[in-house]
Formats: structure tokens, sequence, C-alpha cells
């Protein structure tokens, strides 16, 4: 292990990871053992849930990401109390929380997405809102058109300044019946975050179900909140006076899981992920099965393996749960460019989200994309100017390239390419990976990949 890993470990300097590039000698099977800790998209928004509660929340499996910590900075400058009880459980006090100001917010904020979901509960707690221009991961241009009209509906005035939004409830937050366009994760929660202490009944129809949603449902009843989720994608709130702290244990990263899972089939290996649970994970089993890849389930996780043979070719179309999810595909193409035969990906959830296959291709990767709805069923990108449609001919032999992260899951996908191909590859720009990957290069280090970190 080099000096640069050895000090990242000891100085436990593991979020934002010192080092900005990797050099990976590839073509060495991944084997080992991991543990995945709470869902980034769920714990983030749990500590947001903090905010509406009168009393101090515990809040379990915390993982030591970056996006983990940029929320317990807005947290903090909104005069909320953030202790670590140990390495992975939070103790949230918000009874002295306070308007912040917007250079400190906007400080924070970095290129988070999650501020939008600090509108419901600093209303609710201050009567006033501010939250800066948002950032997030480019694979479209991620409106918050659907947000913004979920608050207005609620009663919220919403004001459009230079580098911000700033709002107010002055008669205060009334439930309201909305229905979505489409079912956003985000709009989801803006709507459960906002109606639990609305006056009145709120219904919200097209909402999203994912089970990070379902897991901040289980938070906020938890805290007091009566929420109903009917079959038909339809979710009923009675607003509550008041809300207290909560206590809970985070659902585990998915998407994480998935991604060890796509390298271990990338890589010819073989990884147990702790902490990963069958049933949330059920359709990309079944994916990660007809590429011919081979999972055990046990008790404390799922082992992942490539059983050997040649890897078979899929079409894929990525749909809100509980389809195939978007976060899924990237770290998956790298096994499908291996694939012997022609796959299809039908991105329908984002609009851009194919651009990392560019550094695919460069490493020897064959994969075109179009803009027409390919492999599955029309979508609403599909009259529209956007590449969202990848071919993936294979089978393909990678081979070592300098490439860019340029996201977050593309970004762990370039990582898996460069893990399985012949040769060395630098790998620059990899502070984004632990924006969402708890110690990743801790974790490549302990599954043998063979690799040097640079400063
Ligand atoms: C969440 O993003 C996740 N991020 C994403 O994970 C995930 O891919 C996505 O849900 C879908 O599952 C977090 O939870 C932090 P959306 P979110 O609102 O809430 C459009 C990762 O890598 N839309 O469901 O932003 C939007 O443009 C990230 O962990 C509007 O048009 O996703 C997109 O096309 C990437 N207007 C679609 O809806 C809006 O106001 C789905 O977005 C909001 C969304």
């Amino acid at each position: 292990m080099n000096t640069l890993l050895q000090d990242a470990q000891d100085s436990g300097a593991r979020v934002g990871l010192t080092a900005n590039a990797i050099t990976i000698n590839g073509g060495i099977p991944l084997r080992g053992r991991i543990q995945v800790k709470g869902a980034k998209n769920l714990v983030t928004k749990a500590m947001v849930a903090a905010l509406l509660g009168d009393s101090p929340s515990e809040l379990r499996s915390v993982p030591d990401i970056s996006d983990v910590q940029v929320v317990r900075s807005l947290l903090e400058v909104h005069g909320v109390k953030v202790d670590n009880i140990d390495a992975e459980t939070l103790r949230l006090d918000p009874v002295n929380i306070e308007s912040a100001h917007f250079a400190e917010i906007d400080a924070h904020a970095g290129s988070s997405r999650i501020p939008i979901l600090f509108c419901g509960p600093l209303l609710h707690r201050l009567g006033e809102a501010f939250i800066p221009d948002l950032g997030g991961c480019r694979i479209g241009d991620r409106p918050i058109d659907y947000h913004l009209e979920v608050l207005r509906k609620f009663g919220a005035i919403v004001d459009k300044q230079a580098g911000g939004i700033a709002m107010t409830a002055p008669a205060g937050l009334r439930g309201a019946k909305i229905e979505l366009p489409y079912p956003s994760v985000g709009a989801t929660e803006q709507v459960l975050l906002t109606a639990t202490m609305a006056e009145g009944i709120t219904e919200l129809k097209g909402a999203a179900i994912e089970p990070e949603i379902m897991d901040l449902v289980n938070i906020l009843q938890k805290m007091g909140a009566i929420i109903t989720v009917d079959t038909d994608r339809v979710i009923r709130i009675e607003g509550v006076e008041s809300l207290h702290g909560y206590s809970h244990t985070a659902l585990f990263d998915r998407n994480e899981a998935a991604s060890w899972a796509a390298a271990a089939l990338a890589t010819g290996g073989d990884i147990f992920v702790g902490g990963a649970h069958q049933p949330e994970m059920l359709t990309f089993l079944n994916v990660y099965r007809k590429i011919g890849g081979a999972f055990d389930i046990a008790d404390d996780g799922i082992r992942f393996y490539h059983p050997g043979g040649k890897l078979k070719p899929v079409v894929i179309e990525t749909d809100v749960h509980p389809g195939f999810m978007t976060d899924w595909q990237q770290p998956l193409v790298v096994a499908l460019a291996k694939a012997d035969g022609v796959s299809i990906v039908h991105e329908t959830v984002y609009e851009n989200r194919f651009g990392f296959t560019e550094a695919l291709n460069e490493m020897g990767a064959n994969i075109q994309i179009h803009k027409e709805c390919l492999g599955g069923h029309p979508c609403r990108f599909g009259q529209r100017n956007f590449y969202h449609s990848a071919v993936i001919s294979g089978p393909t032999e990678l081979h070592g390239a300098d490439i860019v992260v340029p996201d977050l899951r593309g970004g762990f996908s370039h990582l898996i390419a460069a893990l399985s191909a012949q040769g060395t590859s630098r790998v620059s720009n990899v502070g984004i990976i632990s924006r969402g990957y708890e110690n990743f290069i801790g974790k490549l280090q302990q599954l043998g990949a063979d690799f040097v970190l640079e400063g």
C-alpha cells in the first residue's frame, strides 16, 4: 500500500479523499468482503427530517460520505447541533434552530440538491427559507419546478432572487391536493417533509415509492406523522400540530451494493456485500442473473460473483421503482461491454445520463448513443433531442486509458472499467466518488485491486 493511501487510512481522511487521481493496474478480479451502510439517498433526507422535530433525533448506519457532510454543515449553519454518538451514529438536536445567512448556506451547499428539501421544515419552524441555486451531478438540467409548484400549493410565497430562492409562509402552510407530472423522488420528499405539519389533509397523486421514500415515511411516522401509502401511488398525509425526534437505522445503500456487484461481474471476481438485502434489489438481481452473474443471498448480505462462461447481452429500460433504477445502469454498462452480443439501455428517468460512455469507448468499448427510445416503451424524451438510448456491442476487451470522472455513478463506472481493463489507467477527479461511496479506496484495497493514489 503506498504511503498516500496509508496516510489516508490512518488519518481517517476518507471523506472527500485528499488524493484526486488514482492509477490502476487493471485485469485483476476483485475478491473479498465489503460492508455498505445507510443509503446516501435516504440518510441525507432523514437528516433534514430531524428539523421538524421538537426534540433530538438519532440516526444510525450513517455513511462517511461528503453528501452527508454537506447536509451536516447546512444543518449546523441553521443552529442544529449535530454530534457523532459513534462513527456511524448521529444525534441531531434542532431545538435552537435559527435562520442562516445566505452566504453561509451558499458556502456549504456545494453541488448538493438537498437544500431544496430544507424549505418545508424551515417554513414550518421559522416561517422563512432561502435556498441557493442548486448543483448536483450533470445528468440533465435537474430542474426544481415540481418542488416550487408543490410549495406554492401549500401556501408558500416563492420569490426568485439573484443566486437563489427566498420563501415565506405568512399564513402558515395548509394541506393541498397535488398530482405530480412524473413520480419525482425529490418532489415526493418535498411533499412529505412539508405536509406532515401542514394544517389539514394533503393528497399526493403520482408519488414516487422508492424504498428510500418508504424509509423516510417510516421515520416521519416515528416522529408522530399520519401517512398512508395506497397501491396506486397515492399518498395521504393528515397534518399534525407537532413532531418529536426519531430513533432510526437507515435502509442500506442499494445503489452502492449494485455498483460493487457490477464490479465483481466486470472483473470476473467475487464480492460479498454485507448489509445488502434482497427485497430492495429484486429487479437488479434478475438482470444480473440474465447477464450471467451469480448471487447467493445470506442473512447479513449478498455474495455477487462471476461464475465463469460468457456474459450475455440484455435489454434494460430504467424506470421508477419497482423498475430498474437509473442509478444502476452506469456501473453495469462495463459488464455489458464484455458481454457476447448487443445490449440496449433505454434511460427513461434522466435525459442525459450517457456522457460517461465516451471514456469507455476510448478504452475500447463499442457504445453508440441514440435519440430514439430503443428496446422498450416510448418515453417522454423520445421526440426531443436527447441521446437517452445506448447500444452496447460486445464482447470488447478494454485497455487502460487516462479518464476524468464526470459524475458520481458514471465515475464509479470508470473505476470499474479501469479495474477490468488490460493495462494501466489514470482516473482523475475521483474525489466526486466519495460523495456517495464511503471509503471506496479502502474497499478497493480490501478487494485486492492494484493501484496507487496520487496527491
Ligand atoms: C433522486 O434524485 C436521487 N438523488 C437520484 O440519485 C436518483 O437517480 C433519482 O432520485 C431517481 O431515482 C437523491 O436522492 C439525492 P427525481 P432526484 O426528482 O430527486 C425530473 C445518485 O446518483 N424533475 O426523481 O433529483 C428530473 O429532471 C442520484 O445517487 C423535474 O423535471 O430525482 C428527472 O428527469 C442521481 N422537475 C426526473 O424528474 C423537478 O422539479 C426524476 O428526478 C424534479 C425532477
